[in-house]
């Protein structure tokens, strides 16, 4: 059965990939892509959004401006990993595509009310939109199927502090806010993008895709691989964001497991750690389904043939 999906994103080189990922699936009706702050600016992001759309043939699906800064906290920004555009050394063509008259968070509502039960959520940003639409209107709560999360690390390190990854750390009060929320929550971890890495072998096996596809798959992971090498000491790239899109198409390609999660607010060092409750030491009940295992070739492979078909 199709998924019926809004995806709330700030594109971002591996943003880009799960929305040229999801294009490519017909398994998935794509209602609206709203646009977070994140990896960049939220103009920056939205401008991307509208480039990736276009180029991805998703002419017709809504593009709504979200957040411009997180509840709390300032704004950080991660130009180093993604470049000052925020898709590294790729450029797009300018969009034919409209931002949509209406907001990220209005858009999120109203989808969920016309489509009760039905919407799926993929947040692969920061979850300020989120937390803003919960907040603006409680009722979506009981109405939103299920959401899966690209964010947070259980027993890998973090990518912004030692125990923090960074969609969290950018709003870490609106994850709490998401997490508590009592939604069918899914998170898909750092501890199973990061044996996701895209490396020149994958990008070599894109040579028979449209070319303009390949060059710009190409361009971007090279500026992303360059970030891993030099800050992180990795061959490749980690493709977070496109993993999380895979396991809505295919969910076999993780192993979830039920956990009583929390994340950090307070700790000086440890603001924004998710932490699960393994052995159910606290007596909670789950409020977590958390991917911790990946079949990392099953998922490379499924990419690059869904890509090819753009
Ligand atoms: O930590 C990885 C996440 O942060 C990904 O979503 C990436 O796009 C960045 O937003
Ligand atoms: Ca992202």
């Amino acid at each position: 059965m199709a998924t019926r999906l809004i995806l709330d994103t700030d594109p971002g080189i591996d943003d880009a990939l799960a929305i040229l990922l999801l294009a490519a699936s017909p398994e998935i009706i794509l209602e609206a892509i709203t646009v977070t702050h994140g990896n960049t600016t939220v103009d920056k992001c939205l401008a991307n959004a509208l480039k990736l759309a276009d180029f991805a043939g998703l002419q017709g699906v809504p593009i709504a401006r979200g957040a411009s800064s997180p509840l709390v906290k300032s704004l950080t920004v991660a130009e180093e990993t993604h470049g000052d555009g925020g898709l590294g050394y790729a450029t797009l063509p300018d969009s034919k595509i409209l931002v949509s008259p209406k907001s990220a968070v209005d858009t999120i509502i109203d989808l969920v009310h016309q489509y009760p039960n039905e919407i799926t959520i993929l947040a692969i940003g920061p979850l300020t939109n989120i937390a803003l639409a919960i907040h603006k209107d409680p009722s979506i709560i009981k109405l939103i199927d299920r959401i899966v999360v690209m964010g947070g690390s259980i027993h890998f390190p973090g990518n912004m502090t030692p125990d923090c990854e960074y969609n969290v750390f950018c709003d870490p009060e609106a994850f709490d806010i998401v997490l508590r929320a009592g939604l069918d929550f899914t998170l898909v971890p750092l501890d199973v993008t990061y044996k996701c890495l895209f490396t020149k072998g994958h990008v070599a096996k894109l040579s028979d895709a449209r070319p303009a596809v390949k060059t710009f798959i190409e361009d971007s992971t090279r500026f992303y691989m360059e970030f891993h090498d030099e800050y992180q000491s990795i061959d490749g790239c980690a493709i977070n964001d496109p993993l999380a899109a895979a396991i809505l198409i295919k969910p076999d390609l993780v192993e979830l497991r039920d956990y009583y999660m929390t994340i950090e607010l307070k700790g000086e060092h440890t603001k924004g750690k998710t932490s699960v409750d393994h052995y159910k030491v606290l007596g909670k009940p789950a409020n977590a389904k958390v991917a911790m295992e990946v079949d990392v070739e099953g998922f490379m492979d499924f990419f690059i043939e869904r890509v090819k078909t753009l």
